[in-house]
């Protein structure tokens, strides 16, 4: 009989190692972390057990937290105090992000600190852009986000990560960064964003829900793959330094497309809702979280990401140290 002995190398725990061939490392992973204005707040999303809402006295523990446990990377999100139609605390140097860019660049120098780019947290009614008679414009809102950037990274932000899928946006940004003189920051773009159902538990997270209508004319159909090329290239274009694809569970087609065609770092961002399905069953005692979360994420890896924005990065970390 002639036939294939695949088993051979499934015989041990020793031999499945050998052969392994995607790994979830640590340095792979971005933790995502909501400041807030106010004092002793530490108050967790209700959609998200284990993700909190941590005002800025607390910032130092939190980032200890991670150093103990070899993260490197954070993506920093702020909830402000203030919206306005123009989304101004987005760019005010003594905004929520700005400080907190700040406090964990000079306690904690050795993070990578990545600032989310969007005025959906800023502005009073929820969109990610300007808007005039209900309509969300396009480069009207560039210099607000290319302004956003800057006050970033003269905060001390590593990496600018625009989400708000402008188009040009990736440009209006360098151009801006160059300009202040930033020329080595990189920028890590939400190339292929698609309008998702599975930002629900994040809008709850940051107060970032559409006030009217939805982001469908400036979000991705996620019936559309040729489309997720075209807004690559085009970053790609514009000068972006890393890729992204979100969410990631449902996409994973896409990542694997983008991997085999540029030769940019690509990012999967593990987006909320995927993170607020495993722990709800989870809690439920219905999954194994540990075993279904590193299945999860190592499926990305295999699809094409070399990094991954994840809410379960403290907790993969732990399984991986342990
Ligand atoms: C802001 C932004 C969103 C997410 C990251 N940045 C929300 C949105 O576009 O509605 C989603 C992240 C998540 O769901 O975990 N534009
Ligand atoms: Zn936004």
């Amino acid at each position: 009989m002639n036939f294939q002995r695949h088993r051979r190398l499934r015989s041990s725990e020793s031999m499945r190692a050998l052969v392994r061939e995607t790994h979830v490392r640590t340095d792979d992973l971005i933790y995502p972390i909501f400041f807030v204005e106010g004092e002793r707040i530490k108050q967790e999303v209700p959609s998200m057990p284990g993700v909190y809402h941590v005002s800025l006295d607390y910032l130092e523990e939190e980032m200890q937290e991670l150093v103990d446990l070899n993260i490197r990377s954070v993506m920093v999100f702020g909830v402000p105090d203030h919206k306005d139609d123009a989304g101004s605390s987005a760019y005010d140097h003594n905004g929520i992000v700005q400080k907190a860019i700040k406090k964990i660049k000079s306690g904690f120098p050795q993070l990578t600190v990545i600032a989310d780019t969007c005025l959906c947290q800023y502005t009073d009614h929820g969109h990610c852009g300007i808007i005039r008679d209900g309509e969300v414009l396009n480069d009207e809102s560039l210099s607000a986000l290319a302004n956003t950037a800057v006050s970033q990274a003269k905060a001390g932000a590593d990496i600018i990560a625009p989400s708000n899928m402008m188009d040009g946006f990736v440009a209006a940004i360098r151009e801006g960064l160059d300009e202040a003189g930033f020329i080595n920051v990189p920028i890590m773009s939400y190339s292929v964003k698609y309008s998702s159902a599975y930002y629900g538990p994040f809008r709850e997270a940051a107060h970032s829900s559409p006030q009217f209508g939805d982001r469908k004319s400036y979000q991705m159909d996620p019936a559309n793959r040729l489309e997720a090329l075209r807004e690559a290239e085009s970053d790609i274009e514009e000068g972006a330094d890393f890729l992204m694809v979100k969410p990631a569970l449902a996409y994973l087609d896409v990542l694997r497309e983008l991997k085999d065609r540029y030769p940019l770092p690509l990012v999967a961002y593990n987006v909320s809702g995927e993170y607020s399905m495993i722990k709800a069953a989870a809690q439920n005692g219905w999954i194994d979280e540990e075993s279904i979360v590193m299945e999860t994420l190592t499926g990305m890896k295999r699809a094409g990401a070399d990094l991954i924005i994840t809410y379960h990065a403290k907790d993969v970390s732990r399984w991986l140290n342990r």
